[in-house]
């Protein structure tokens, strides 16, 4: 694998024909019909209203209606306030969804430009909304994911593009259609600025991979090491380019050290002579922060096993891939945004690890599985359990720390839930349903601001 290094390094030693010559506007965007001026979606303010039914100020909220008027009804309060947005929107599929209950869920029914200027009018306020220091990760399969990613250079500025990753979302499968078997999905993460949130994930290592990678004893400390290069690509004239114990770096490189650096290091027992006087530097296992999670994501498939317990709300996601977001771009306290929130993993992942959470979904069903979640908890999905097999797919701890995610407790959450008032009565009688709120008593009647509501869960 070549890694490229600065163009400024360029030695004119080759010839290389070329008839472009550019001196132009490096800016490009997405174009299509209809196309309203970003100005004018962000200064076009809600429409409608929403009214708090359960719980009103809570910090954690949960608002039923269509995110892209109830994004700008946040506006006036959460300009430039959260933290972390991360959205699973429809994917430009031209399908329903119906979850395992067979009841209607959610349409993904817009295609082409109209699906691009539906998430572009949205991406718009949801910049708005995000921190200087705050980053946006948009989850997407093959089908829409390069427009998208033109359409997010577009909004966020292309060198605020921090990652694609692609993600195994499930196992292997034996199409019977000609192409390949489809087992990826994307995710693109853009920050708003330079100066974004950042903890590098990283996974545990196994005992075998570790012995693998640090193949060394240490014979003084007995600590295990590798040995690497204590050069790097490029030459120097300075002090990194100079002969050390009678070497000079390979031709075309340089010391990574300064020249009294490596002393120290020689020392202090940190060099390693091979049999033929070749130095290498000793890295110890015991100064190593975990693997760097790279950008395949192998690990967080949206396997439908014993082992994973789940509403049953259709392209339900892992929760552990949705640790691994937040945990790598907020910190404790922050706010969350996923607008997108179907049965609400962003939501309760957010919350288990200590941040506050805004949610929107503008199908009941969604606020439904979203308040079951946070009520009941999560289930196990029956018909997959097989009494006689082991499970295929363990589902990693990807954070070995106190704070890790837990599936497996059925914590009830404190939340808000608001709703656009033209859609309060469904809202309230999922609240009635899970007996958060009173039936009236004739319903048939019920005024939604008389409805008595009981204590916040806690
Ligand atoms: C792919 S699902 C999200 C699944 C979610 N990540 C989870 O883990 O359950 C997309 C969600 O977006 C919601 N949605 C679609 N259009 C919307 C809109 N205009 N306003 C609010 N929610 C919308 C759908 O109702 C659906 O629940």
């Amino acid at each position: 694998m070549a890694t490229g290094i600065s163009k400024h390094k360029w030695k004119e030693d080759s010839h290389i024909v070329s008839n472009e010559i550019y001196d132009g506007d490096y800016s490009y965007e997405i174009s299509y019909p209809e196309k309203l001026p970003a100005q004018e979606i962000v200064e076009t303010p809600n429409e409608f209203k929403y009214e708090s039914l359960f719980n009103k100020g809570c910090k954690n909220k949960v608002l039923f209606g269509d995110n892209l008027d109830v994004l700008r009804y946040l506006i006036s309060n959460l300009k430039e306030k959260i933290k972390l947005i991360y959205i699973d929107p429809p994917y430009g599929t031209n399908s329903i969804f119906q979850s395992r209950n067979q009841k209607s869920s959610y349409k993904d029914d817009l295609i082409g430009s109209h699906y691009l200027e539906f998430m572009r009018r949205r991406l718009i306020i949801m910049r708005e909304l995000l921190s200087d220091d705050g980053s946006i990760y948009m989850h997407l399969d093959g089908n829409m994911i390069f427009q998208i990613k033109v359409l997010m250079d577009e909004i966020f500025g292309a060198k605020n593009f921090r990652g694609f990753i692609t993600r195994k979302k499930c196992s292997n499968k034996n199409y019977t259609r000609k192409t390949y078997g489809n087992i990826s999905d994307y995710i693109v993460f853009y920050s708003k600025t330079d100066n974004f949130i950042w903890h590098r994930a990283t996974e545990p290592w196994s005992e075998e991979k570790m012995r693998k990678e640090y193949p060394c004893i240490d014979e003084t400390s007995g600590k295990r090491y590798k040995k690497v290069p204590i050069h790097a690509p490029g030459t120097r004239n300075g002090e990194t380019g100079k002969e050390w114990k009678g070497m000079l770096p390979p031709p075309g490189k340089h010391w990574q050290y300064t020249i009294a650096k490596l002393t120290e290091l020689d020392n202090a027992g940190d060099i390693y002579w091979s049999a033929n006087g070749n130095p290498r530097r000793k890295v110890y296992f015991d100064s190593d922060k975990g693997i760097p999670v790279q950008d395949i994501w192998m690990d967080v498939q949206d396997s439908l096993n014993q082992n994973i317990k789940m509403t049953g709300y259709p392209t339900e996601k892992n929760p552990y891939l949705l640790e691994r977001i937040i945990k790598a771009s907020s910190n404790k306290g922050d706010i969350v945004l996923d607008c997108f929130a179907g049965s609400g993993t962003t939501l309760d992942v957010a919350d288990q690890l200590g941040r506050k959470f805004i949610g929107i979904d503008n199908s009941s069903e969604a606020i439904f599985n979203i308040i079951k979640r946070f009520v009941k908890g999560l289930k196990e999905m029956g018909d997959y359990v097989s009494q006689n097999h082991s499970p295929q797919f363990i589902q990693n701890s990807l954070f070995e720390t106190k704070e890790k995610y837990s599936s497996h407790v059925s914590s009830r959450k404190e939340f808000e839930l608001l709703s656009d008032t033209r859609h309060s009565l469904k809202a309230i009688d999922i609240l009635i349903h899970f007996e958060l709120i009173d039936k009236p008593v004739d319903q048939r009647n019920a005024c939604n601001n008389a409805l008595p509501v009981k204590n916040p869960i806690s």
